[in-house]
């Protein structure tokens, strides 16, 4: 796709989600709490899709890349809502009281389920960068005034390879390829965790790029990873982007794709 014609759209498609009535409200009050500009927010949504290729993980220390993430989150008819749906529905399928999200990016359906409805389960929120915590600590509390009984939050980099305690569910969405040894962290992780830990992933089946440090070129390539990192895929979901508005993917290969998996430990 020719880049101003990808610039142009990308910005509609973020300013549709600032005008949104159903959360206009909400962005504006990001925005003025964080001492952001509506520009800055847009111009940085553009940046992090118009070029998956020109930026690595630093991208993701600012505030207002929290924000982009947030934004892309309740853009219709995205992928990114699909995600979300899966994996609130794998959550649902089972029993636990604790769960880990390792890389969280921002608060996403599944945490808004859970704290709406009053749940007891634990979540720990994981990060590396301190915008993370900062943005999920302002939603969070717009969601619920006391999410601090159910949800903690841990700063931990991925790459100390450390392991981050046990929990009834480990959650990676979009997120163990950014470490740089991630077959070395999943392996440890799984072989750390009490025997029914379940694990939830997302993984991107596709050209890798510069931000990830593995390329799954197919799913094949991504199960025999699982496999031989100790797990057992109990069920499985692929989620396609949609062309029409999920444009970062326009330059990637035209089969790139989610694989949602729910595992056990083999
Ligand atoms: C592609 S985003 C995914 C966010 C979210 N999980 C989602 O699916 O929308 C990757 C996330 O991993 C975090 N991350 C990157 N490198 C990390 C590391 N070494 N340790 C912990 N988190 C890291 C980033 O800050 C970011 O929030």
């Amino acid at each position: 796709m020719n880049k101003t014609v990808k610039e142009k759209k990308l910005r509609e498609f973020a300013k549709s989600v600032i005008n949104d009535l159903r959360c206009k409200k909400e962005i504006k009050y990001f925005l003025r709490y964080f001492r952001l500009g509506e520009e800055q927010l847009i111009q940085e949504y553009v940046n992090y899709d118009l070029d998956v290729f020109d930026y690595e993980n630093e991208i993701y220390e600012s505030i207002v890349m929290r924000l982009v993430l947030y934004i892309h989150n309740l853009l219709d008819g995205s992928w990114h809502q699909d995600r979300q749906n899966t994996i609130l529905e794998f959550l649902k399928k089972i029993n636990f009281e604790t769960a880990v999200d390792v890389g969280f990016g921002v608060p996403t359906k599944y945490i808004k389920h859970y704290i709406l409805n009053k749940s007891a389960k634990k979540f720990t929120l994981v990060d590396l960068y301190d915008s993370a915590f900062d943005f999920a600590k302002v939603l969070l509390f717009r969601w619920s005034k006391t999410y601090k009984k159910t949800i903690n939050f841990e700063k931990v980099d991925m790459n100390n390879m450390e392991y981050i305690g046990d929990y009834d569910v480990f959650l990676f969405q979009d997120s163990i390829e950014h470490t740089k040894n991630p077959t070395g962290y999943l392996k440890k992780t799984v072989f750390l965790s009490p025997e029914s830990s379940k694990f939830i992933l997302s993984l991107p089946i596709g050209p890798s790029v510069p931000s990830h440090y593995i390329e799954f070129k197919n799913k094949e390539v991504a199960i025999k990873w699982l496999e031989n990192s100790g797990l057992k895929i109990e069920e499985s979901k692929d989620i396609f982007v949609n062309p029409k508005v999920d444009l970062f993917a326009s330059d990637l290969d035209k089969k790139f794709y989610n694989f949602i998996v729910l595992c056990s430990k083999k």
